[in-house]
């Protein structure tokens, strides 16, 4: 069975508590992280025993007069272990550079293991690889700025590569770009962060068929559409 990171992002799904316990107790495996909704992470605690839990966001404050948002130890205290940050459809809803470089910050001082994503959209994919990798130094200089000086454990940090015309459509990258994308966000954070092993993961329109050529270029997977499918999602482990 798996032996690389499987990543389940449930995204606003399923709609009711006992929907969400099922799909959990179906994908409850070995090196799988599932990202239920902030409300099902308590229950689902309390339901699974193979796989970790990880959240789909947090906010960047301890506490205080923050209407609406949850605390990095909130989420620790509910059994999270990891968490999701920079996900392109929270980008779309205004997440900005800095708010998502105050989030790693946060989640990586309370000790959570952090996912987080980067990936250029349609526009720049067209104008060709120098362009992806000039716009993903971007995202990782501005999102990650000055971790190096906050002596977090950066090795919890895990960097997604989503595309974001590949995540939800169906067109998944090729494994091939995959790699060169892949393989310099490694070597640019190896040079900026003086640190090796960086875990990399593939995000985007992963399925069973595809999954096995995106593990062999990467160190995990972060699936979104077919973690709400257990049958899809237990085949794409088979393929780890
Ligand atoms: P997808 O989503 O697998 O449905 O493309 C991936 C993601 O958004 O993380």
């Amino acid at each position: 069975m798996s032996r690389k990171l499987i990543v389940a992002n449930w995204k606003m799904n399923p709609q009711t508590e006992a929907e969400a316990i099922q799909l959990a107790k179906a994908e409850d495996k070995k090196n799988v992280v599932l990202c239920p909704p902030f409300v099902y992470l308590s229950n689902l605690k309390l339901k699974t025993k193979n796989s970790k839990l990880g959240a789909q966001d947090v906010f960047f404050q301890e506490n205080g007069a923050f209407t609406g948002e949850i605390s990095p130890l909130m989420l620790k205290s509910l059994g999270a272990k990891y968490v999701i940050i920079g996900h392109s459809e929270r980008r779309a809803l205004g997440e900005t550079d800095e708010i998502i470089n105050r989030k790693v910050k946060a989640a990586l001082s309370a000790g959570l293991k952090v996912i987080f994503c980067v990936g250029e959209n349609l526009a720049i994919r067209r104008r060709g690889m120098k362009a992806v990798k000039n716009f993903i130094k971007q995202q990782l200089s501005k999102d990650l700025r000055n971790i190096g000086n906050w002596k977090l454990k950066i090795e919890n940090l895990l960097v997604a590569y989503e595309p974001v015309w590949a995540i939800g459509t169906g067109k998944a990258d090729t494994p091939k770009d995959t790699k060169e994308v892949v393989d310099y966000i490694r070597s640019y954070l190896n040079w900026k962060l003086k640190i090796a092993n960086w875990k990399l993961l593939y995000g985007g329109s992963v399925n069973a068929k595809n999954a096995k050529g995106f593990l062999e270029v990467s160190d995990g997977l972060l699936v979104g559409g077919a973690s709400l499918q257990p049958k899809e999602f237990l085949k794409i482990l088979y393929e780890n």
